[in-house]
């Protein structure tokens, strides 16, 4: 009989190389898709990995650009941040993923496709909502659901006894996820919240007593809500992203540790590194608080608090998601200016910001002899906004 043939997205690491196994031994023909999103993992290895499992069939697709285009930047837009504390790096590669997975299933004409993600976390729901959005009939199989390894120990044991590799000690220790946008990560000794992490738990970063101990001024400059110089050279989105991580990472920026609340009703511990993320969300900041009205800003935060929880829930590819993008499309484009970074010890410390759509009229400002405003509007506006509490 014909095998079944079943696309797993596949990342080298512990969870995906035993599922991989485990799928082979359940009777499936596996076809290995790896998104490049910027992970610790050359395509070379993985290429070799997959061929040692006995795989016939990997697919492997550097999607910096997309993810940078059309994940990565309206994220950005959206000041997208879950819980003042996430860059939503992990979740939002997810739906990207989901989208070559299914794909790849349509090209193979596979009914299946299957992660390696665990029934608790965010993950399984970010690429089956995605998936079922975009291929409403494709079956997914989610082994770590209903195989018989209940924990790490198990998969590590269950690795060795079928000699699958699995990476470093580091990767054993913690549980890793990397991409351009950020790193996440969680798991081993950071589950007992009276640990602070290890050094050895960051991977763009330098702890603070490492920082450079020289100020680094940077200019930014965003055209339309795009980020589209660095220091005034020209640059792709994804090369900025790039940059501003090995800039922000010597300065210590961009560290949180956060207990969120998972969509499963969980609390969790993560450990994020984001500096280039957190980098570009302010010099967007300093640029929205020039060109936009109060309302206008106001109105932004709603959105931007939305959108964060439309992606980290997996709603990416959603009406309402799409609606919101609909929004930002439209008020992005106020969104141009420049903005001059100090980076210091962990520090983004403004120096200057200018927009030919700002709003700030010093003229009105001041309180030097240039002042223009109007002082006899002041007492009938007070008047009337009394009226209201005055009994
Ligand atoms: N907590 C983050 C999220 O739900 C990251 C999840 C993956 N973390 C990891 N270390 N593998 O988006």
């Amino acid at each position: 009989m014909k095998k079944e043939k079943i696309v797993l997205a596949y990342s080298g690491g512990l969870d995906t190389s035993c599922c991989l196994k485990w799928l082979q031994d359940k009777g499936f023909d596996v076809i290995c898709f790896s998104a490049g999103l910027g992970s610790e993992f050359s395509p070379k290895e993985l290429k070799e990995k997959a061929k040692k499992a006995g795989i016939a069939k990997i697919y492997i697709k550097d999607l910096c650009k997309e993810f940078s285009r059309d994940y990565i930047l309206p994220a950005l837009r959206a000041g997208a941040i879950y819980q003042d504390k996430y860059v939503l790096s992990t979740a939002l590669g997810r739906p990207l993923i989901a989208k070559y997975l299914i794909e790849i299933a349509k090209l193979e004409r596979a009914k299946y496709i299957a992660h390696g993600c665990s029934s608790k976390g965010n993950d399984q729901i970010r690429l089956e909502l995605a998936a079922k959005s975009l291929a409403p009939d494709i079956k997914i199989i989610a082994p770590l659901r209903v195989w018989e390894l209940k924990s790490r120990e198990d998969e590590l044991e269950y690795a060795k006894r079928n000699n699958i590799a699995v990476g470093s000690t580091k990767k054993k220790i913690y549980s890793i996820d990397k991409n351009i946008w950020g790193v996440s990560i969680e798991a081993g000794i950071l589950e007992d919240l009276k640990n602070s992490p290890p050094e050895d738990a960051f991977i763009l970063t330098k702890p603070l007593e490492k920082a450079s101990g020289r100020k680094e001024n940077i200019e930014i400059e965003l055209k339309e809500g795009k980020p589209v110089k660095l220091n005034k050279k020209s640059l792709s989105l994804t090369g900025i992203i790039e940059k501003l991580n090995f800039i922000g990472g010597r300065h210590a920026i961009g560290r949180t540790d956060l207990v969120e609340d998972r969509a499963t009703g969980i609390k969790s511990r993560e450990v994020y590194e984001a500096p280039a993320a957190w980098i570009l969300h302010k010099a967007f900041k300093e640029i929205e608080e020039l060109v936009f009205s109060k309302e206008m800003r106001d109105f932004k935060e709603i959105v931007a608090r939305r959108y964060a929880d439309l992606a980290y829930r997996g709603f990416w590819f959603s009406p309402l998601k799409e609606s919101l993008d609909a929004f930002l499309e439209k008020q992005v484009r106020l969104v141009s200016g420049k903005v001059i970074l100090q980076l210091y010890k962990g520090n983004i410390v403004t120096l200057s910001r200018s927009s030919q759509y700002s709003l700030y009229k010093e003229s009105l400002a001041t309180y030097g002899k240039k002042d223009e405003f109007c002082r006899d509007w002041a007492e009938g506006y007070i008047n009337i906004l009394g009226m209201s509490i005055k009994r």
